[in-house]
């Protein structure tokens, strides 16, 4: 039986939102009068990573566990495969692998008790408990810690069981929250590329601050910053809305610089140049050319350069930085709020 056909195929799947796996409209939850998520909306397609990235306190972890049923919403919708999160939430919850933050697990299991224990939760039974132990331990490389305590185990290790137990009933979509967090840069490499593997025909929402993990693992991002939604897109997309993306550095003699820099100014879609005295050799200067829009002017440069015959020692176009573009949106939000 195909998905459409198990799920009795709802009337509400327009064309679009067949594609959706996570779909999330107009998401709020207060706590008193504080608002933790405010107005979320956004859908996440089968094959997709998506990065949920924000500062501490941004709404990340209240949004994952709306999304995976273990907080109400104050308003809004949740569909998950196509099911409304409040009308189906144990279908919902059959459909979904979670690894909350801080995943706590009990200490005192071995990773096949834990394991166990978690297959019989997700209503296991028989012969199939120990199958869905064997495919999560061998999918996460736990052979070497099957029968060790959880509290004896290295960080990157217990990590791993928290992933076992989230990927345990093969859900169509996994929502992972801060599933780096703590690990030393080995153990996040190997998290990152568990991840990307498992990708392929799940949709999967991870949470994190760090700005390299986005660009690292995530076919696309949402910067959230005090639970309101500031960008979504790919992470190159959002590198292109960074202040400073393609601005062009040109290294050039101090004697020169000047009719460089006049030069320069005539193209059109420059924004503005400035020049200062190169670190590296009191004798040069560098210009900075920023184009309007963000424009890439590498090229009508170049073809400058070369027209005019002025000489230049260096060229460089600067990619914009997502960290920029996260402290523009994050920054411009505080000082608005
Ligand atoms: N149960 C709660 N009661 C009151 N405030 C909460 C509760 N849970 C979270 N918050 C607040 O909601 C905001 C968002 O928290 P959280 O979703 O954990 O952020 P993030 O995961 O992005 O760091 C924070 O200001 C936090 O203090
Ligand atoms: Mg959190």
């Amino acid at each position: 039986m195909g998905l459409l056909s198990a799920l009795g195929a709802p009337k509400s799947w327009g064309e679009k939102s067949v594609q959706a796996m996570v779909s999330v409209s107009n998401l709020t939850r207060k706590f008193g009068e504080f608002t933790a998520v405010d107005d979320l909306s956004f859908k996440v397609a089968p094959g997709e990573v998506v990065g949920f990235l924000g500062p501490n306190g941004a709404g990340k972890s209240t949004t994952m566990k709306m999304i995976t049923g273990f907080l109400a919403a104050t308003a809004g919708q949740i569909e998950v495969c196509g099911l409304n999160i409040d009308t189906d939430p144990k279908q919902v919850k059959q459909r979904i692998g979670y690894l909350p933050e801080g995943a706590p697990m009990y200490g005192d299991m071995t990773t096949q008790r834990f394991l166990g224990f978690i297959a019989q939760v997700r209503g296991y039974r028989g012969a199939e408990i120990n199958n869905r132990i064997d495919a999560a331990i061998e999918r996460l490389e736990l052979e070497e810690v099957r029968y060790q305590t959880i509290e004896t185990l290295s960080k990157g290790f217990k990590r791993r069981v928290g992933l076992a137990q989230a990927i345990l009933h093969d859900p169509s979509v996994l929502v992972l929250d801060e599933p780096t967090d703590g690990l030393d840069p080995n153990q996040k490499y190997q998290v990152r590329k568990l991840i990307k593997d498992i990708a392929s025909e799940k949709a999967i929402i991870i949470s994190t601050h760090i700005l390299e993990e986005v660009d690292a693992v995530c076919s696309r991002a949402l910067i959230i910053a005090r639970g309101r939604l500031l960008a979504d897109g790919t992470p190159t997309e959002l590198m292109t809305r960074a202040e400073g993306h393609n601005t062009i550095e040109l290294v050039t003699g101090a004697a020169q610089a000047d009719a460089l820099q006049q030069a320069l100014s005539g193209l059109s879609g420059v924004a503005s140049i400035d020049t200062t005295i190169s670190r590296d050799n009191a004798d040069n200067r560098v210009l900075r050319l920023r184009p309007n829009d963000g424009a890439d002017l590498l090229d009508s440069v170049n073809a400058l350069i070369s027209e005019t015959n002025l000489p230049v020692q260096q060229i460089h176009r600067q990619q914009g930085r997502m960290e920029q573009l996260f402290r523009q949106l994050t920054t411009t939000d505080t000082e608005a709020g």
